[in-house]
């Protein structure tokens, strides 16, 4: 979708929200069930667009494997998102581009994940983008997802 048709759908008096799915997301529901669940990210998807009626916000999803597309996704993002939800997934523990996109834009972004990661091997236990978001919510599987998106009505 390109930018001004994007601008063209923002909603003047409602929150809107992107949420940004990073890669090897795409495969839930059938990747390390025991680890991520069988909950697939178009399900995901849809309970948040569910509670997102309920909350009366606007939401839209963005997902890919790919850093640049993320960092330019979160670019576009100026003027047009009150709040991102960010899953950076792989790209959490290492990616200094994503977390300096989040810097720039300046739009309050919440860091999600469906594991707790400080529960998992070491390298996972570390954040590069939790120091530039408003919070982190992780360890509830799919329902974290849904906890950020309360959690972004607040902000
Ligand atoms: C994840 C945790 C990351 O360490 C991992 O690379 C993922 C998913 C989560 O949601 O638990 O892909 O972000």
């Amino acid at each position: 979708m390109i930018q001004s048709e994007k601008y063209l759908q923002k909603e003047k008096n409602m929150k809107n929200i992107l949420v940004i799915h990073g890669p090897n997301l795409n495969l839930l529901g059938d990747r390390e069930k025991d680890i991520y669940g069988s909950y697939p990210l178009s399900k995901i998807n849809e309970e948040i667009l569910d509670l997102a009626k309920q909350l009366n916000v606007k939401v839209d999803f963005f997902q890919s494997n790919i850093e640049g597309e993320i960092v330019n996704e979160i670019q576009k993002a100026k003027g047009l998102y009150d709040v991102i939800i960010i899953n950076p997934a792989g790209y959490t523990h290492y990616s200094v581009a994503i977390r300096d996109a989040i810097s720039a834009v300046q739009i309050p972004t919440i860091e999600v994940h469906l594991s707790n990661i400080h529960s998992r091997e070491e390298f996972r236990q570390k954040s590069v983008i939790a120091p530039v978001c408003k919070g982190q919510i992780l360890g509830f599987g799919k329902d974290s997802y849904l906890l950020a998106l309360r959690a972004a009505v607040l902000l």
